[in-house]
């Protein structure tokens, strides 16, 4: 109510990428201010429930709603936003050296759509000040997943050494992984999903990862593969068999898409990626491939198109053991994490599930 009625008139009468960062910095303030992240959990928690829990990889998250990449792009907001109901939160992308993005503007709202188009192209402050960033945090009241990317000026060849100085900066501060080989806006980024240049890809992280997890005498470190929700069946197949193989932890799908499908509003001409309401059917279609194609041998992340608890709970039925949110928050503001965990609750109930993980995968 708060944000609909207050907060979202006033942030989208605002460019879009300025009430980005109004946002993020009034979140990171307000962890400094006493009182006011209970203020926030009060407001937007989710209490717990143990039917919510999900457990992977050894960690346990309170809940399946977790808040995707690129909204917290340098971790600044880590504190105000694990008191919003998320189940995890995952920070980035970053690189290992700071960069500035593509040229503004480079995000767009398309109201009318229920989704955003952008070509930010990973503007971040670096791998370092994201490491010494969330030290500061202290002990987290949810799992923080790093996102990690290449910097522009890294051509292919040289991408896994990017990849791996990213997790050796910030292995300490991670609670898992999550490799950005999708998004659309670094030129060539996206072959590294395929053939030689992904199977390179992959040993070089799971062996740095080794490498940490040695080195830190703790236990390992999932990392997880975003991949785009425009790969053809072939590729799409070819991904899950590689990641099979190679011993990543998991799959996110999936990033934003370039596809413009029944658009209506003018910034569809935009270049970027397309995220919200219009990725909705497709993503939820490559999980519930994904989930085919790999049995539920390894776990996925549903990300794209989640407004409702019924996209949300569809997802996981369709073979998500979580899902991730972004353009949905920016939508319908902070109260959506205690909507979508409340009627996946009441879903799972109707359908006699005690937990989420019996509900996974039950779609025909
Ligand atoms: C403005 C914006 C920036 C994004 N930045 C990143 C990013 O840095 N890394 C990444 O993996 N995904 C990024 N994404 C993709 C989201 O994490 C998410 O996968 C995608 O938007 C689909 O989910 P949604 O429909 O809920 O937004 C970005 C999305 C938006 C809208």
């Amino acid at each position: 109510m708060l944000y609909q009625k207050v907060a979202k008139p006033v942030l989208f009468h605002l460019d879009p990428e300025q009430a980005h960062h109004l946002t993020i910095g009034c979140l990171h303030k307000a962890a400094s201010i006493p009182g006011m992240l209970s203020l926030f959990q009060g407001l937007y928690g989710v209490a717990a429930c143990p039917e919510l829990n999900v457990s992977l990889w050894g960690i346990d998250f309170p809940n399946p709603v977790g808040l995707a990449a690129g909204l917290d792009k340098n971790a600044d907001a880590v504190k105000a936003l694990s008191v919003l109901g998320f189940g995890f939160i995952e920070v980035g992308t970053v690189t290992p050296q700071p960069q500035s993005g593509n040229e503004s503007p480079r995000l767009f709202r398309l109201s009318a759509d229920k989704a955003l188009i952008n070509r930010m192209g990973f503007n971040n402050n670096g791998a370092g000040p994201m490491a010494e960033t969330l030290a500061k945090v202290g002990k987290r009241s949810i799992p923080i997943c790093v996102n990690i990317g290449k910097n522009k000026a890294t051509n292919n060849k040289q991408a896994a050494e990017d990849y791996v100085s990213c997790i050796r900066t910030l292995y300490a501060q991670a609670d898992l992984f999550a490799i950005n080989i999708s998004s659309p806006n670094t030129p060539d980024l996206q072959n590294l999903q395929h053939g030689e240049e992904l199977r390179n890809l992959l040993t070089a992280v799971i062996c740095e990862m080794d490498h940490q997890k040695k080195l830190v005498s703790g236990k390992a470190k999932p990392i997880l593969v975003k991949i785009s929700p425009d790969l053809t069946d072939a590729e799409l197949e070819a991904i899950a068999e590689n990641a099979l193989m190679s011993g990543v932890s998991g799959i996110i799908a999936a990033n934003t898409t370039i596809l413009r499908d029944g658009l209506t509003h003018p910034n569809a001409k935009e270049t970027g990626g397309l995220s919200g309401r219009p990725l909705t059917l497709r993503s939820n279609e490559m999980v519930r491939r994904l989930y085919k194609i790999t049995q539920g041998r390894i776990p996925i992340i549903g990300s794209g198109g989640i407004f409702t608890a019924d996209d949300a709970y569809e997802r996981i039925r369709s073979g998500a053991n979580m899902v991730e949110i972004f353009t949905s928050v920016i939508y319908e503001g902070p109260e959506i994490t205690r909507k979508i965990n409340q009627g996946i609750v009441r879903r799972m109930h109707s359908d006699g599930f005690t937990s989420i993980a019996q509900a996974v995968g039950t779609a025909e």
